[in-house]
């Protein structure tokens, strides 16, 4: 009779999120209990009345308008955060949105100070919303816009996923949570007993969702019979240019990588109308090529000749970027950009930890009770892990991500700007109607990569 009972609340169980997850894309906030072990409460934000109100776009719900700004905040931060430590000639290439989703499924479970460096670190406090759990449930709206449409010759998909030990019994409301929201299924693997083969089942379902460009994630050691769980996100783009580049519209040039360094690369040249801005102030250049549908962009930024791309970086802001991309107007621009290849992997705890996310990674003072169930043992995050490819050619780009937490034109057009990619610049591949940043890089070094 009892195990009856069970099976029949197991059943309910199961269809009610069956449910909830079919129609998470139109669901109310009331329709999904969302009822995460900790709530953080942000303080009252101040109220700047003489701030006029931003415009959003049509058809966009506020919160996840201001979810999509915290997360380009973050994005900027860590990028600028990353460049410091980076010599100015190496590449830099990842998905700021890839790392704050992991981290968001990680602050399913905290609670205490973990929590509150949480909601700082990735600003998701910047949202008018006074309590952190509904910052998932605008998490889910933004995944509905960004990865719902579907285009022939365009695909940006993201995959969540949570690997725990089998012996462990993790809470199913954190479970349930995470897969309504993230699509995040448990799976059970046995790190206690095979570490080593656990590591490489995570690398190859990675591997798998990213068309085998991210391979290896988790490095050697970084998986013992001490983990309990990772959880992953992947994201895999690929785009073809709305306007190809002609594949014989091609040449060898110099890439001045630094005042006294330049190498060789193939360039590619095209010349037609696109969105440009020249912005004198700030002494950068701007560029948008889209791909084919669904409002995916590459945004090329590029310092002018005599200022170097670490002065634009250290001096950029959301606010700046958006200035930037607001001052674009269509015009006729000749265009010459690398073909070229980048693969770039981090580890994102030394990075995290210095933009004040300390507690996470702290065994004494990580505070993340929700995950496992009945006051399992006490988790931290012993490091997280970040790889990512970009690649640049006449057809188009391919890039993705994972996150572990563990030309010479021949026409003279008078009118036309020239666009001439042979020194570093800085690239955002992004979804314009939301203005989400997907991928941010910089290209210092492109040589010997086509
Ligand atoms: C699971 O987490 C919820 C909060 O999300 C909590 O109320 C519940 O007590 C936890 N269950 C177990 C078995 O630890
Ligand atoms: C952390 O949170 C737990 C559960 O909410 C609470 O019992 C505990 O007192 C908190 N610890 C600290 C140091 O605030
Ligand atoms: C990923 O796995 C699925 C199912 O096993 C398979 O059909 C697909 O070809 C795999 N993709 C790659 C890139 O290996
Ligand atoms: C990550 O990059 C470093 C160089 O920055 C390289 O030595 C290492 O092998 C790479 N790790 C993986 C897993 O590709
Ligand atoms: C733990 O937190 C305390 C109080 O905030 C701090 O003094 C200590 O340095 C922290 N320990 C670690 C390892 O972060």
């Amino acid at each position: 009779m009892k195990l009856l009972a069970c099976t029949w609340a197991l059943w309910v169980l199961a269809l009610c999120s069956v449910q909830a997850a079919k129609d998470i894309c139109n669901a109310k906030p009331k329709d999904l209990p969302l009822e995460p072990m900790c709530i953080y409460r942000s303080p009252d934000s101040e109220t700047h009345p003489t701030e006029k109100p931003e415009k959003i776009p049509a058809g966009t719900n506020p919160r996840v308008w201001e979810l999509s700004k915290a997360n380009s905040r973050f994005a900027l931060s860590f990028f600028k955060q990353l460049a410091e430590g980076k010599s100015n000639d190496e590449n830099i290439f990842l998905s700021p949105i890839s790392i704050s989703t992991a981290f968001a499924m990680t602050k399913l479970g905290a609670c205490n100070t973990t929590l509150e460096q949480l909601m700082k670190v990735f600003q998701f406090d910047t949202i008018k919303e006074k309590t952190s759990d509904q910052v998932h449930f605008f998490f889910a709206k933004l995944n509905c816009r960004l990865y719902r449409k579907k285009h022939e010759t365009t695909e940006l998909i993201s995959a969540n996923r949570l690997f725990g030990d089998k012996s462990m019994l993790f809470n199913e409301s954190y479970q349930h949570i995470s897969e309504m929201v993230y699509g995040a299924k448990l799976l059970p693997l046995d790190f206690k007993g095979k570490p080593e083969v656990s590591r490489m089942t995570i690398n190859e379902w990675i591997a798998n969702k990213t068309e085998n460009r991210i391979k290896d994630t988790l490095p050697e050691g970084s998986i013992d019979s001490n983990t309990i769980l990772v959880l992953v996100n992947t994201i895999y783009f690929k785009g073809q240019w709305k306007h190809k580049f002609d594949k014989q519209n091609v040449m060898n040039s110099d890439f001045h990588v630094s005042e006294t360094h330049k190498c060789q690369v193939s360039i590619m040249y095209q010349e037609r109308k696109f969105q440009y801005a020249k912005i004198n102030d700030d002494k950068v250049k701007i560029l948008e090529l889209p791909y084919n549908g669904a409002d995916i962009t590459m945004v090329l930024i590029l310092p002018f000749e005599g200022t170097t791309l670490s002065e634009v970086v250290e001096n950029m802001n959301l606010k700046k970027l958006e200035g930037w991309l607001q001052a674009m107007k269509e015009t006729t621009v000749f265009v010459q950009l690398p073909r070229f290849r980048i693969e770039d992997n981090f580890s994102l705890k030394e990075q995290l930890m210095k933009m004040g996310l300390d507690h996470l990674f702290s065994p004494e003072n990580a505070s993340l009770p929700g995950i496992v169930a009945n006051d399992g043992p006490n988790l931290y995050i012993s490091n997280a892990y970040h790889k990512a490819f970009l690649e640049v050619n006449e057809e188009g780009s391919e890039a993705a991500a994972a996150t572990a937490v563990v030309a010479t034109g021949r026409s003279l057009n008078i009118y036309r700007e020239n666009f001439v990619a042979d020194r570093p610049f800085l690239l955002l591949i992004r979804e314009s109607s939301i203005n989400a940043l997907i991928f941010t890089g910089r290209v210092a070094n492109p040589c010997g990569s086509s």
